[in-house]
């Protein structure tokens, strides 16, 4: 059986006040006996990371950021390295999601480069794949999602793919309300688990956690994570606000 994991990528919003406010409302409104079989993750923006860290120690949130840099120090202005995220309270690190991929040259190479080096210092990868709308009216969306997972794994050994995490967001999905169905979901979460079984065998496969990630609400989580192969949630907008959050990682 695979843990739900659900996440919060808040993006760039939030400034600390905010970030803290949220994380006291979140902590605040969890139900204990729902969340004890799945994973709480929230991903604020770095600037509010350390002011987060102290209230979720202990709880059953854990702390989460949505990028890093693949070497372990150096001139790199701006960028910020695996162990930092570390050194301030992270366990896991969003990568390759679609708009570092569309604005920031993010590219399956340095994804994979980025995967070698969180896990080299025991983050947890998420790492997104996802489609284009007209990659998916052209019908390249297997194609497209299959060229992300070849180049952004290449070289992991099956004990490191355990570790991850793989967060499916079509892009067409994300932040538009347009949800891909739960069927279309499911089938390509089954062909990503597919390419896993291929790569690394059928154990693995069964065992790495699959997110779905793209205009997740509170009125269509259940209907996603119903899903055989959807394990989990990235959520952006809906992850902004403490009612709305909260409803999904009370998914039923
Ligand atoms: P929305 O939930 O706002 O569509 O964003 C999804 C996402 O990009 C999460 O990483």
């Amino acid at each position: 059986m695979r843990t739900p994991i659900i996440a919060g990528n808040w993006k760039m919003y939030k400034t600390i006040g905010e970030a803290v406010e949220l994380v006291k409302a979140l902590l605040g409104g969890l139900d204990a006996s729902l969340v004890k079989d799945r994973e709480v993750l929230v991903c604020p923006p770095y600037t509010a990371l350390y002011a987060v860290r102290p209230l979720l120690v202990g709880t059953a949130i854990s702390l989460g950021a949505q990028d890093v840099h693949p070497e372990p120090q150096g001139a790199y202005t701006s960028a910020i390295a695996p162990g930092m995220l570390v050194d301030v309270g992270c366990s896991a690190v969003i990568i390759g999601h679609s708009e570092r991929r569309q604005y920031f040259g993010e590219t399956d190479a340095s994804v994979n480069k980025k995967i070698g080096a969180a896990l080299g210092v025991g983050l947890r990868p998420i790492v997104c794949v996802g489609e284009l709308k007209a990659e998916r009216d052209a019908g390249q969306a297997e194609a497209v999602v299959g060229g992300q997972l070849a180049g952004g794994l290449a070289g992991l050994s099956a004990e490191q793919m355990l570790k991850l995490v793989i967060a499916y967001e079509p892009v067409w999905a994300i932040g538009t309300g347009d949800t891909a169905t739960p069927a279309d979901a499911q089938a390509m979460h089954a062909f990503i688990r597919s390419r896993l079984q291929a790569q690394f065998g059928a154990e693995v496969a069964e065992a790495v956690r699959i997110q779905y990630g793209g205009s997740v609400k509170p009125d269509n989580v259940d209907e996603l994570m119903a899903q055989p192969d959807i394990d989990g949630a990235l959520v952006g907008g809906a992850a902004l606000k403490a009612d709305s959050f909260l409803r999904i990682v009370h998914f039923r």
